[in-house]
């Protein structure tokens, strides 16, 4: 018989929470993305691809790499890019857990680190987020031990929106100068927030950041790396020669030259849909979690009821099913008449609830 290794035979596959559903219809505030589709100037960008007849060669990143080191004011020998951060996820984690190593998180957590832990046959240590959601920073130190080969933080946290302070993450990268210490900037555009002043200081500091989010191109599949050349020039060994395409590649440099309109969208949804979101809950008694980016964790009794008439009318949200949310939908926060459909929606189930 035909057998994997057991740590793969021992997983659960990760699966989508919607199986046969044409996302397209829906406003979706499930999955963290941008709601609004690519500026035409990538469009033209990605059009051009295929007028120029590039889509036959395989991709080469020499001029992508300056440009991307300019966005994030770095040196060449300090980045990776990957495809998507789901992969920078895996590339690091393959470099540095093996059998019976360990890697630390605070959960809930984004569930990438533990499927990719358990590929590489590690073993994982989770400790758990305050009741309030805050990073359990006490607890968290107090869980490295010898075994533990990997520190992951995710800053701010997926799926609980929070954040955790850069002196924390500061006093945990001095005390443990031999564990490398993963830094997830998924959000970073959204809340202007990074540990990368500290890779000058830190050298096991490894930031890991995505083009799906406030760039809008989820589809595409772009990530980075920002890290020591020395822990660099060892992930290059792992990512393949041509793993990110060069669609992904042409619509970045378009989005990196062309800032204005997904900076645009995200001053909306930090600085009106959020507010908007956050006073209409207030005065309605809903219980949620103060979210750092964009997305934030809702509580209700009726939670299930609560997904479902949201989809039912054409919004879908995503309820979570870690234990200490499970009755919890995360809710991404869009452009600001998307929000007001929301509201709208949201509110007729509690008018049905109360009638
Ligand atoms: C915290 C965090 N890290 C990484 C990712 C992966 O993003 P991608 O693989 O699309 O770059 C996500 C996506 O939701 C996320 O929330």
């Amino acid at each position: 018989m035909i057998q994997v290794k057991p740590n793969i035979a021992a997983m659960t596959a990760y699966t989508a929470v919607w199986k046969n559903l044409d996302r397209r219809k829906y406003l979706r505030l499930d999955l963290n993305e941008n709601t609004q589709p690519l500026p035409e100037h990538v469009n033209a960008a990605l059009k051009r691809l295929i007028e120029e007849q590039s889509l036959q060669m395989y991709p080469s990143y020499e001029h992508f790499l300056p440009k991307l080191g300019q966005y994030t004011n770095t040196e060449l020998d300090h980045l990776v890019i990957t495809n998507g951060s789901d992969q920078a996820i895996h590339i690091i984690l393959t470099a540095f857990l093996g059998q019976g190593d360990t890697l630390l998180i605070a959960e809930p957590e984004f569930p990438i680190f533990s499927l990719s832990a358990q590929i590489n046959g590690a073993n994982i240590r989770k400790v758990p987020y305050n009741e309030d959601m805050s990073f359990p920073f006490a607890q968290f130190c107090d869980a490295i031990g010898d075994d533990t080969k990997l520190i992951v933080i995710i800053n701010p946290n997926n799926p609980t929106g929070t954040l955790v302070s850069i002196e924390q993450i500061e006093i945990i990268l001095a005390e443990n100068p031999d564990i490398p210490v993963i830094v997830d900037e998924a959000y970073f555009e959204f809340t202007g927030i990074t540990s990368q002043p500290l890779l000058a200081k830190f050298p096991n500091l490894i930031i890991i950041r995505t083009f799906s989010k406030a760039f809008a191109m989820a589809g595409l599949r772009l990530g980075y790396i920002l890290a020591s050349a020395e822990i660099t020039s060892q992930l290059y060994k792992i990512r393949a020669p041509f793993d990110v395409n060069c669609c992904a590649l042409a619509a970045a440099e378009a989005q990196i030259d062309h800032p204005a309109e997904w900076q645009a969208y995200v001053r909306e949804v930090m600085a009106v849909s959020k507010p908007m979101l956050e006073s209409f809950f207030d005065q309605h008694d809903v219980s949620y979690y103060l979210g750092a980016a964009n997305f934030m964790l809702v509580r209700s009794k009726q939670r299930d009821e609560v997904v479902r008439h949201l989809r039912e009318h054409g919004i879908l949200v995503r309820p979570m099913l870690a234990t200490a949310i499970q009755d919890t939908f995360r809710l991404g926060i869009g452009t600001a008449l998307e929000t007001q459909r929301f509201i709208d929606v949201f509110q007729r189930f509690q008018h049905q609830k109360v009638i």
